[in-house]
């Protein structure tokens, strides 16, 4: 899988993977003699167009290798313009569903699919012209080239995403290049590789003995559970910190791991979190705690001598985010790290067993381990915790009455083009994507639209009190949170959707201060999500009891996809 810097490259992976076929992600410009190994070659799409300058390319030889290879959306016009095609500079883009039509072709890429299928596009430029040999296999009424072949060279070619569920054909397209094209094999299947992890754990921890920070989340449990696995419990210790900033009974459930110890850094993370209200700062203090708490844990225990080395849950796509391939955007930002701890990843003392799998894949291992389904279904949870999911204000005021909604005094983090962000919040009186989408597109100054579900007054009427984080709107959120996700336990709901963050904001009434906004997204990967519905009779059942606590003003429905607003609110 060559990556041209679409956000939709793992996706691809993953579903090759999702076939039985192990997959890899390898920067676009990798030469092709590093490919050699591959039974096929995909290009992926990505935002720039061939004529940029420093766009992402393709090293030509692999067109000649033998290798079938397969471009999609941008690799597509990469492929046309290498190869003496023409590629047209788009003026407006094409987003959204299309009808492919087939042309009368034996092609195998296209075996057993019918003549007309629903596709999903998402590209400014087109091929205008197919370079020689190759004929045009698939149109839409908008894009004359939408899919394009060389069978003989065994290159093929398509505008639109057979990755993405709207495709409804996608995954049959994608099978027919992997195994008619390809000829791959199914043999790829995680949970067989858990005695080669092992092995390889062995290998690296060789007689030293290996520590973890672990999150609770998945991958670090993961990880951990394999590492005990691999070399007995006594070589192999775990720390997780509470750092006050947990959702209720966190700590009791990451306590069932085995092996695991708690540390007790409540009063140090909310001492140093007193009076803050800027999101950036609470950021800040508390990468600075977390490295100060590690700082602690690895001196008074002495885990940086040569007995030891560090455990990692990094996965798959955290190698490639931080850098592993040229033009991937780099999407998370790095936390602050001991430098204890960096000198440990810089002279390799690290064991990282799960870097080469997907999340689903890391799930797969854990079951094959007999972790529990709890542990390994749950939802990402933010590593600053509630810090950021509580909202603080420096200033008293009303909520403004508007032609659209009332603009809520309180700003929350977005993603807008390339940057991100810091905007106060419209309310619409009813829970409608399409006017919130509009909305958002249309006025400045908003990036985010919610919806009241219920509130004590009009909204109108109500107003941000200055605030900032103590440990009783931390508790105060965190009884929230936990009434959220016991109800949406309940009810199921919690595996319809990715994430579900809670969000408490300054804006209340006398004697409420305080509001929640829920926020239930769907998404792959978090890097793009939408905002979802959820049946009335839970959400009636949410507010009734949300208002039973007596210090909340009102329950509100966020309605923002991402982008343009992110998934958390900071
Ligand atoms: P955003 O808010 O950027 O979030 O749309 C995307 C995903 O990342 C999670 N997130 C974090 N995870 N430390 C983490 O470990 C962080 O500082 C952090 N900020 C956001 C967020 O919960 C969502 O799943």
């Amino acid at each position: 899988m060559l990556d041209a810097g679409g956000q939709y490259c793992h996706l691809i992976a993953r579903k090759v993977r999702d076939l039985g076929v192990y997959a890899e992600v390898r920067a676009s410009e990798t030469p092709a003699a590093e490919l050699a190994g591959a039974r096929g070659i995909i290009i992926s799409g990505g935002p720039s167009s061939v004529y940029d300058p420093d766009s992402p390319t393709v090293d030509p030889t692999i067109f000649a290798s033998g290798q079938p290879v397969l471009g999609i959306c941008y690799g597509q016009q990469l492929m046309a313009y290498l190869l003496g095609g023409e590629v047209r500079k788009g003026e407006k883009g094409e987003y959204g569903l299309a009808t492919l039509d087939l042309a009368e072709t034996s092609d195998p890429v296209f075996g057993g699919l019918t003549r007309r299928q629903q596709v999903w596009m998402s590209h400014r430029d087109v091929v205008a012209a197919p370079p020689a040999g190759f004929a045009v296999t698939g149109c839409t009424d908008t894009c004359a080239i939408a899919a394009m072949a060389n069978p003989g060279r065994k290159l093929y070619s398509v505008q639109f995403h057979p990755e993405v569920v709207h495709t409804t054909h996608g995954k049959e397209y994608l099978a027919n290049f992997v195994f008619a094209v390809c000829g791959c094999i199914k043999d790829w299947d995680p949970r067989n590789r858990v005695p080669l992890i092992e092995r390889e754990i062995r290998e690296c921890a060789g007689d030293r003995k290996v520590f973890f920070f672990v999150s609770g989340g998945v991958d670090s449990s993961v990880a951990f559970a394999l590492t005990i696995r691999a070399l007995g419990a006594d070589r192999v210790r775990g720390v997780y910190v509470d750092t006050g900033l947990m959702r209720e009974g966190e700590t009791e459930f990451v306590r069932r791991l085995p092996g695991l110890t708690v540390d007790h850094a409540a009063d140090q993370f909310l001492t140093a979190l007193a009076g803050v209200t800027d999101p950036e700062q609470k950021r800040h203090i508390i990468g600075e705690e977390f490295v100060r708490v590690q700082e602690r844990i690895v001196e008074s225990r002495h885990l940086l001598d040569e007995n030891w080395i560090l455990g990692q849950g990094t996965i798959y796509p955290d190698t490639i985010e931080s850098g592993g391939t040229a033009k991937a955007a780099v999407i998370k930002t790095h936390h602050n790290r001991v430098a204890g701890i960096q000198r440990l990843i810089e002279c390799g003392r690290v064991l990282e067993p799960l870097k080469s799998f997907y999340k689903d894949e890391v799930r797969e291992i854990g079951r094959e381990l007999g972790l529990a389904p709890e542990l390994l279904d749950r939802h990402p949870f933010p590593g600053p915790g509630l810090a950021i999911r509580c909202l603080c204000s420096e200033f008293d005021a009303p909520a403004r009455a508007t032609a659209e909604g009332c603009v809520l005094p309180v700003n929350s983090v977005g993603v807008q083009g390339d940057s991100r962000s810091y905007a106060p919040v419209l309310a619409i009186d009813a829970i409608d994507y399409d006017r919130a989408t509009a909305l958002i597109n249309r006025l400045s100054g908003i990036n985010r639209v919610v919806a009241p579900v219920e509130t004590r007054l009009p909204v109108r009427e109500m107003q941000t009190t200055a605030c900032s984080l103590t440990p009783e709107r931390i508790a105060l959120l965190r009884r929230a949170d936990a009434v959220v996700r016991r109800l949406s336990h309940e009810s199921g709901y919690d595996r319809e959707v990715w994430q579900f963050p809670v969000i408490l904001i300054p804006l209340g009434i006398a004697g409420a201060p305080d509001s929640v906004v829920l926020r239930p997204v769907d998404s792959v990967d978090g890097m793009t999500a939408r905002s979802v519905p959820m049946p009335e009779p839970l959400l009636r059942n949410m507010c009734r009891e949300l208002l039973q606590i007596k210090e909340i003003a009102g329950v509100f429905y966020d309605l923002t996809h991402k982008p343009p607003g992110t998934i958390e609110w900071e």
